[in-house]
């Protein structure tokens, strides 16, 4: 898909608010819609495997509180720590991905765009690290989180990278 064709803006935001206002059921879970692809085939797998996590973790949060809501000391985020690990290690994976890219196609706003992945990898690993202590409204909140930055930063920063890609890959 050309850099000409890619979604418009506001179609874009509709459909991720809709998605994340009311997250507070699996039928809310945000499914990847070919509306969100940036037309980079790599990039776009990742970020389609990045809500696949987000949805992995949410759903792992539903179900424990569904078992687990009456019992104040039920330790059910030690049984999610692998999940939530998986999604900030991949976080950390295609992150580092991108970068290269950008760095590879020189991409003017590369610093700026690094220190949006930093700032976001930090509060994501300082919640992780609080992640036990949790309480399921926290959690869900946490999830809300993870959903909004990762949409919402592929269609602002990520979607600026395109026509450099793109341009790059017709040397
Ligand atoms: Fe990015």
């Amino acid at each position: 898909m050309a850099y000409g064709n890619f979604m418009c803006y506001n179609n874009f935001m509709n459909t991720l608010t809709s998605s994340v206002t009311n997250l507070t059921d699996d039928k809310d879970l945000i499914r990847w819609d070919p509306k969100f692809a940036l037309g980079i085939p790599l990039i776009d797998e990742q970020h389609k495997h990045l809500v696949e996590l987000c949805n992995k973790v949410y759903t792992e949060v539903l179900a424990s509180r569904l078992k687990y809501e009456n019992d104040k000391n039920a330790q059910w985020q030690n049984a999610m720590a692998g999940t939530l690990k998986e999604c900030v290690n991949y976080v950390a994976t295609h992150f580092s991905n991108e970068e290269k890219i950008m760095k590879l196609v020189g991409y003017e706003q590369f610093s700026e765009h690094k220190n949006r992945h930093d700032e976001f990898t930090k509060k994501v690993l300082e919640t992780a690290k609080g992640f036990e202590s949790m309480d399921f409204s926290d959690a869900i909140k946490f999830c809300k989180f993870l959903y909004e930055w990762i949409l919402s930063h592929i269609a602002h920063e990520d979607k600026l990278y395109v026509k450099k890609v793109l341009e790059y890959k017709k040397i």
